[in-house]
């Protein structure tokens, strides 16, 4: 707040703003037909003069209704309060007797307390938003090591432990932490900046009111402690008073968040349509902006007398520096909050209170009352003509969802050189944090690493996991390229293409999808890993269950000339395929929809070390993910073991047997080994579970040009006309019977 001596009393014209433009709204909101409509608002408007009992007599008058008695025979005397503590009362008079406020200026986020404050709504963020976002900007600039001034009241010490608590989770350390008051002896004020000098944190966060940085910014001055990149509360970053240059010295740079400004049509023409002879009690004002007198019936005006028709036209004084509102924009949607919700209440008798304004903001209030925060960060600047300005750089709206929330990010870095703030400069390659006794954890010395622990090269096991990977799928491919080659022989034709190449695709993921788990987690990296996994290694179960029911069906089908076609034709395979995939994509995308894996830190397990790995997000999702597959390998593994004793040649059912139990063995191991062994092993064993069952499916195809179907009797040949009719030249038959090969 700023206030203007003049006549030796205190006048406050920016309160002047206020109540005018309490009147503008009020006649726009009577004007406008729409907007209860036969209803007319008045308004009472009371001067607390900056006195406890004059603000508690005015609060009294208004709940009452006879403030003649009450309110009316003080008079202002010069004595004044601090503000927080007169907003306190009237506020807890007002929760008393259960009378809806709604505050344009009140910050404390003490107000936010539904339980003491029940009725009390406010069109100003809470100091709770700014506290926290001023700790995000200081993390965005990737300040770790900082000092931090506030001023000892309610809004210095609110707003200062809700920062360092926010400060504290994205791991910021103070340095020092400070409280200033305007009362305070000078003593205590060159302590202050004796820390400030000694300390070596080149970033301040000063949560505090102008007045009371004012004083510490003079004897930083006078001391010539400059250089520092201060961070400011709204209070003293928006103040016209600190905004000078002879502070630029230290303030210079200066950023922060302020009230977002708004533009309200028609303001400027009410403004200047105000005469004291239509309003009353604008008399003070006038004798102040046309430094005049009025006649009173005390004394006669004799010099200077006011005509009351002087005009606000091209006036350069405060009252009428309008280009940007900010608090007048939260006085206009105060006023406008009450129009609606009576209007709600006169015509549905029921307040659902959210509304637009003329420039497009939409006015709400959450659960405490509080509405949305809209800050815009400034940034102090030394202008051609020699004052300091306050430039927008960016954007902060809470309503946005969170990382849209820095709307201009980019704006600011332009602006000013970023300082280096920390205690101790990242470790080196080849070097490891050391955490130094009894001091924050931003300060650490960096000492060598043993061998084998973090360096700058590539862990020679991932080199290696991947070049197996690779390899497993190269050899797939070319599996798959002989088989394309070969795609019209009989033999291939015979060997169910159609699901070995959806078996040799598959397999081929199975490999690749091992690569996620190689390098540093990311975000990508950490949704893949068990998913992809997850869900080729079904396809391909899903397949090689597919085959090894194409093998039972076809023998236990024994009556001539019925047809397994008919019962698992090429349809059923692909649907039972589709099908049992699509149960693991379910789990899949309820995994990453409810609870997504995520890369995460984790300092737990070691000391010395930080391990960077993917929080599964849900151990109950991952378990069902290889619960599934292991449900459908053991499937698999039962079906083929039945399978594997039908007649001599139909060996396919044996290889699955052997590979499905080589499978199931590796998985099963893999669970206690995963569970117990920590950091990098978990994942190297997770990769070679993969890389073996990947391996060991290709067993099964890797005689491709072995001739497994074979069906004997003249029956089925009749069954499969025009296909598969001869043995091939060359391929291995069975010298006792007849054969035909017969496609399954
Ligand atoms: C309200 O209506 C009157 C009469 O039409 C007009 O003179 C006045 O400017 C209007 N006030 C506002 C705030 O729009
Ligand atoms: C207010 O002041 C008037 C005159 O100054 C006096 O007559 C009246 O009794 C006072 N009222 C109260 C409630 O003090
Ligand atoms: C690792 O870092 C050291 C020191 O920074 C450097 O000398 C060395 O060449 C680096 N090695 C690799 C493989 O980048």
């Amino acid at each position: 707040k700023s206030y203007i001596y003049l006549h030796k009393k205190l006048l406050n014209v920016y309160e002047f703003q206020t109540v005018a433009a309490i009147m503008f709204c009020l006649e726009q909101i009577n004007n406008n037909t729409d907007l209860l409509p036969g209803v007319s608002l008045g308004y009472k408007i009371y001067d607390s003069c900056s006195s406890m009992p004059m603000a508690m007599s005015a609060a009294m008058a208004l709940v009452n209704g006879n403030e003649e008695t009450v309110y009316l025979n003080r008079t202002c005397s010069k004595t004044s309060t601090a503000e927080s503590i007169l907003y306190l009362l009237v506020n807890i008079m007002f929760a008393s007797l259960s009378c809806l406020q709604i505050s344009h200026t009140a910050t404390c986020a003490c107000l936010s307390n539904r339980k003491e404050y029940p009725s009390f709504f406010r069109t100003i963020p809470s100091d709770f938003f700014q506290s926290r976002t001023l700790a995000k900007l200081v993390k965005h600039f990737g300040w770790k090591w900082i000092g931090a001034i506030r001023s000892d009241n309610d809004y210095g010490n609110g707003g200062m432990a809700t920062f360092l608590q926010e400060a504290q989770n994205e791991g910021i350390c103070v340095e020092f932490s400070e409280s200033i008051y305007r009362t305070y002896p000078r003593e205590k004020f060159l302590k202050t900046v004796d820390v400030i000098k000694k300390s070596s944190a080149k970033v301040i966060v000063a949560f505090s009111s102008s007045a009371d940085l004012a004083i510490l910014v003079k004897e930083l001055l006078i001391q010539n402690v400059t250089g520092l990149q201060w961070i400011g509360s709204e209070s003293w970053v928006s103040s016209v008073n600190l905004a000078k240059p002879v502070n630029y010295r230290v303030l210079g740079g200066a950023i922060g968040f302020i009230i977002s400004s708004a533009v309200i049509p028609g303001l400027k023409e009410f403004f200047l349509n105000i005469n004291p002879s239509k309003s009353p009690g604008w008399n003070e004002l006038w004798e102040n902006i046309f430094n005049c007198t009025f006649a009173t019936q005390d004394k006669a005006a004799n010099i200077n007398p006011c005509t009351g028709s002087e005009s606000l036209q091209g006036i350069n004084h405060v009252f009428m520096y309008l280009s940007e509102l900010r608090i007048i924009n939260n006085v206009y949607k105060a006023v406008y909050s009450i129009a609606y919700a009576l209007h709600d209440l006169l015509m549905r008798f029921n307040i659902d209170l959210h509304f637009i304004t003329k420039s497009g903001e939409n006015v709400y209030f959450d659960e405490n009352g509080d509405s949305v925060a809209r800050y815009e960060l400034v940034n102090w600047q030394l202008t051609e003509d020699g004052t300091v300005k306050y430039i927008t750089v960016g954007l902060y709206d809470a309503s946005l969802p969170e990382g849209q929330q820095n709307v201009t990010e980019i704006a600011y870095l332009v602006f000013f050189k970023i300082p280096v703030s920390v205690c101790s400069e990242s470790c080196h390659p080849g070097t490891r944090k050391a955490a130094q006794k009894g001091r924050p954890n931003c300060c650490f010395d960096c000492i060598p690493c043993a061998d084998g622990e973090i360096s700058n090269t590539t862990e020679i096991m991932g080199e290696i996991l991947a070049l197996f990977s690779l390899f497993g799928a190269c050899v797939t491919l070319g599996i798959a390229a002989v088989f394309f080659i070969h795609k019209d022989t009989p033999i291939v034709r015979a060997n169910n293409s159609e699901l070995s190449f959806l078996l040799l695709f598959s397999l081929t993921l199975c490999f690749l999808c091992s690569l996620t788990f190689i390098g540093r987690p990311t975000d990508w990296s950490c949704l893949l890993r068990h998913t992809a996994f997850g869900i080729t290694f079904v396809l391909c179960i899903s397949c090689v269950l597919g085959k090894t029911i194409v093998v039972l069906m076809a023998f236990r089908a024994t009556l001539p000339g019925s047809n397994v076609m008919k019962w698992f034709g090429p349809v059923q395979q692909r649907l039972s395929v589709f099908a049992f995939t699509s149960v693991q994509i379910l789990i899949c995308t309820l995994w990453l929809t409810i609870v997504p894996p995520f890369p995460y830190k984790n300092l737990k397990s070691s000391t010395e070390k930080i391990i960077l790995e993917c929080d599964l997000g849900s151990v109950v999702a991952f378990y069902a993910v290889l619960g599934y597959i292991g449900f459908l390998s053991i499937i698999c593994f039962v079906l083929a073991f039945f399978a594997r004793k039908l007649p001599d040649n139909f060996n396919e059912a044996k290889f699955i047997t052997f590979s499905m139990l080589i499978f199931c063995a590796v998985w099963i191991t893999f669970i206690p080994v995963y569970v117990s062994s920590p950091g990098k092993y978990t994942v190297a064993v997770e990769i070679f579970a993969i890389l073996a069952s990947s391996f060991k499916s290709i067993y099964p195809l890797s005689n491709p040009l072995y001739p497994k179907y074979r069906v004997t009797g003249a029956a089925r040949q009749e069954t499969n006309p025009g296909q598969g009719v001869s043995p091939p030249q060359g391929t291995h038959t069975h010298p006792h019977t007849k054969h035909t090969l017969g496609t399954i």
